[in-house]
């Protein structure tokens, strides 16, 4: 039985995901719940591309324990410094230099010639090498690549010092048995390349991330590069969970495994989706709320007589067990702070006391408060703890008769900004006013999205919005039982991650 090692990277190619902006204490969150989940290596973020970026990172290196942690540069000695200092306090630190070998991206992307994209890995790897004990590098859109300058590009980081060479399928664009041949290939031409380690890291375009990904490890790859859920750039990465439970049910056919606490798998895709404010599909393998449901007869009929017939695992594996401690108006602070680490949140004491006294609001209007509701309570507190603007009064006037007003004032410090503005309606006259306190007037409304978190008369509802900008897009959520004010906390929180954006 091989050992085939897991690197997630939710928190860098993952945050690439179009709308998706994780604010540092989800990161910080999520690194956590991966080292529980048992992941090998965190590619924590991209130091070079923001200070938020490098803080993050920084953060994730001091605080998480017992994996490595991988921080992403270009080619560039900046980079390269950047990702060093990011990862100083790491126990096991890994820096990924990358380049493109294939022909587009040398032509149109970078514009030199292949001696010169040699010349830059050699310096590259080595430069970190001379920082880092383990260098990854990766030559970006592999699949597209020339393979015998693939394999002069791999083994030139390997005679810079390389530990890990990653082969990205970076445009999705690979078919299993192809990559699979790409692999052995490597393998066998790429001087020094069966003495390193061999990772992958595949795009999901043509919906064959995970299956690449299985059989590239059966061609001899023991690293795969993935993330929680599936997500990151365009259609997104290998997804972490399919590539475990793939591994892992077929263990008789793939002779392979990782070390992943597989119980760990749905609490960590949950986070992921309420942090991202991005659902998983109800279908979505694994983690999808349908994985394991039964609607036919003859289906109902054979699980009643053995769950065999149409399940292939349990959901207990994935830790999708059935107990399920009902909290409500009674629930002390002992029994909700257990259920928040038993919901893999790690808060400071100030967190669960500032959480718990919403969770008792809201269980005071609330027959029972759900699973849920709490991740949407946590959410909430962690998008305002980085905030400028917090809501401290609105009033809305609307009717069929008259065009809306809305009156708005935020608290940013000790200040309090207050503004009113018209709309077409209720939600558009106080996104107005929000703009105009935040001077958000390029700001757009992309989408604007409503439901409620769980079932009943009495359930809270998640307003999600998305605005653009020339700043880019961001995401905000807001959750109460006032549709109203779920939409005004909603938009302060995207206008929030817009304004911190701007600095
Ligand atoms: O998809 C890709 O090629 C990447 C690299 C940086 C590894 O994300
Ligand atoms: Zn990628």
């Amino acid at each position: 039985m091989r050992y085939i090692e897991i690197l997630d990277t939710t928190l860098r190619d993952g945050e690439q995901t179009p709308g998706v902006r994780f604010s540092l204490s989800h990161k910080i969150e999520t690194a956590k719940q991966l080292e529980r989940l048992g992941v090998d290596a965190i590619e924590a973020g991209f130091p070079a591309a923001s200070k938020e970026d490098a803080e993050a990172v920084s953060a994730i290196a001091r605080e998480v324990r017992g994996c490595s942690i991988q921080a992403l540069a270009r080619c560039t000695k900046s980079d390269i410094d950047a990702a060093a200092e990011a990862l100083r306090d790491a126990e096991d630190p890994i820096i990924h230099v990358f380049l493109a070998t294939s022909p587009v991206h040398l032509s149109y992307k970078l514009k030199i010639t292949e001696d010169e994209a040699i010349a830059r890995i050699g310096e590259a790897v080595r430069y970190a090498k001379s920082l880092c004990k383990t260098v990854q590098f990766s030559p970006e859109d592999a699949t597209r690549s020339d393979r015998d300058f693939l394999c002069l590009a791999v083994k030139t980081a390997i005679a810079a010092g390389a530990d890990i060479i990653n082969v990205p399928d970076t445009v999705g664009y690979s078919v299993p048995e192809e990559f699979a041949d790409l692999i052995s290939y490597l393998l066998k031409n790429a001087e020094g390349l069966s003495e390193k380690k061999l990772s992958v890291h595949c795009h999901n375009d043509l919906g064959l991330a995970v299956a690449n990904s299985i059989c590239a490890v059966r061609a001899g790859a023991i690293r795969i590069e993935c993330a929680v859920n599936g997500i990151g750039e365009r259609a997104g990465n290998a997804s972490l969970e399919e590539i475990v439970m793939a591994l892992r049910v077929r263990r008789d056919f793939n002779a392979c495994d990782t070390r992943i606490n597989s119980r760990e798998i749905l609490r960590t895709s949950r986070m992921v989706s309420s942090f991202a404010g991005y659902d998983v599909a109800l279908n979505k393998a694994i983690v999808g709320q349908n994985a394991f449901a039964h609607e036919s007869g003859i289906h109902q009929h054979g699980m009643m007589e053995n769950r065999c017939t149409y399940e292939i695992m349990d959901p207990e594996d994935i830790g999708a067990d059935k107990s399920t401690m009902v909290l409500g108006k009674l629930s002390g602070r002992h029994a909700y702070s257990e259920r928040l680490e038993t919901l893999g949140y790690a808060l400071d004491p100030k967190g669960v006391d500032a959480t718990f006294a919403r969770f008792k609001e809201i269980a005071a209007k609330k027959v029972a408060v759900t699973d849920s509701d709490i991740r949407a309570i946590v959410n909430e507190y962690l998008d305002g703890i980085e905030g400028k603007y917090w809501i401290d009064t609105f009033q809305i006037q609307s009717g069929n008769h008259m065009k809306a007003m809305a009156l708005v004032s935020l608290k940013a410090g000790d200040e309090i900004f207050t503004e009113s503005a018209p709309g077409e309606g209720p939600i558009d006259a106080a996104f107005n006013t929000i703009n105009r306190i935040a001077g958000a007037d390029d700001v757009h409304l992309e989408s604007y999205n409503l439901k409620a978190v769980t079932e009943g008369a009495d359930a809270l509802g998640e307003v999600k919005v998305k605005i653009s900008s020339d700043r880019g897009a961001f995401t905000g959520r807001g959750v109460s039982a006032d549709v109203i004010k779920a939409s005004i906390k909603a938009y302060v929180n995207a206008i929030n991650k817009w304004t911190r954006a701007g600095k």
